[in-house]
């Protein structure tokens, strides 16, 4: 061994290439049962390094004489991390290798020491937004993949009881609350596949609406109010008109026009000598009212 090192150490003085030492310092980051498998960056000459890594299972190790399968998305990369999740299919212990390799050189492989089971994965709380729509206790839980289901605990703040729902979905429909009732639920992730529960999130309290409440009587008078002023606005517009055109005819007309007018009063429709019988004129209320508007 001593021979060993100090025969490498010769060979780097000589200038030689020195041989890819493997990677080290292999661990493994499991949150809510996503995996990665990360290690520390090999300093090697010239080319750029990269890293291939394999694993083996339960099944490789006892029943497939200790063969170890490459993870092909990490192979002959060059970041120092691999996302194994889809290779840890099964609650078993795991093996984990990773090797560095240069163009020219390829290292030792370097093991995770130990193995993984992903049991260990660390589950945090689920992110919960507790909604008060009326009389509805509602909860929105963040979407954590098909193997994550949510435990939902909910209470009325003034009493003991604690109600528990275990749900698959994301937004849940509680309870119908109690008017003006102070409610506040609380959720844990479970994962059936390793028999695990994350910690609870924080504790969030709504309060349901009153029953008389006065926002909801003032909503109501206000849509009241302005269907009331929608319908009313244009027929004291259309009646404003009206009178507006009756008016202004007798003063802002010629004295000729004065007859039109006298006529349109009369209601119309009819044919009237004007000055000893040289003119005669048929005058509708529909000539009338031209009359007004051309003025
Ligand atoms: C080992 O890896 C961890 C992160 O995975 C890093 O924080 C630490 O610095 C590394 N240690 C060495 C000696 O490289
Ligand atoms: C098992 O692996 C060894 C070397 O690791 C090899 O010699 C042997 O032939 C393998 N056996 C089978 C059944 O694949
Ligand atoms: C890791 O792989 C899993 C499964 O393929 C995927 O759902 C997840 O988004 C990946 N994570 C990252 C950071 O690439
Ligand atoms: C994980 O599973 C192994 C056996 O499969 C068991 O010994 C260990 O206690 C479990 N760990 C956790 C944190 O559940
Ligand atoms: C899950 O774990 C609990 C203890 O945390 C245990 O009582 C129960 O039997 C386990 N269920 C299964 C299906 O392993």
């Amino acid at each position: 061994k001593k021979g060993q090192a100090l025969c490498q150490q010769i060979q780097r003085l000589l200038g030689e290439d020195a041989p890819l030492p493997a990677p080290h310092n292999i661990s493994i980051l499991s949150t809510n049962m996503k995996h990665f498998l990360m290690w520390s960056p090999v300093i090697g000459q010239g080319e750029t390094v990269r890293y291939s890594v394999e694993f083996q299972g339960e099944y490789e190790r006892e029943y497939a004489n200790e063969s170890w399968i490459p993870i092909c998305e990490c192979s002959l990369i060059t970041v120092t991390v691999c996302n194994i999740t889809e290779d840890i299919s099964a609650t078993v212990a795991y093996n984990l290798r990773v090797r560095a390799d240069n163009g020219a050189q390829r290292s030792e492989w370097g093991t995770l020491k130990g193995f993984f089971i992903r049991n260990t994965t660390s589950l945090t709380p689920p992110l919960m937004k507790v909604i008060a729509d009326g009389y509805h206790l509602l909860v929105e839980l963040e979407d954590m993949g098909p193997a994550f289901q949510f435990l939902v605990f909910y209470w009325e703040k003034s009493q003991e009881s604690r109600k528990m729902v275990k749900e698959v979905s994301s937004a849940i429909h509680l309870a119908t609350m109690e008017a003006a009732a102070e409610y506040c639920v609380k959720a844990q992730t479970y994962v059936e596949t390793i028999n695990r529960s994350s910690s609870f999130s924080q504790t969030q309290c709504v309060r349901a609406q009153g029953s008389g409440s006065m926002w909801l009587i003032t909503v109501l008078m206000s849509c009241v109010g302005f269907a009331a002023a929608a319908l009313t606005l244009p027929f004291l517009v259309w009646k404003t008109r009206k009178i507006f055109q009756y008016s202004c005819c007798p003063i802002a007309v010629l004295p000729d026009a004065l007859v039109t007018f006298s006529l349109c009063f009369q209601g119309a429709g009819y044919s009237q000598n004007h000055g000893a019988g040289k003119k005669s004129r048929h005058i509708d209320r529909k000539t009338c009212f031209s009359h007004c508007n051309e003025e």
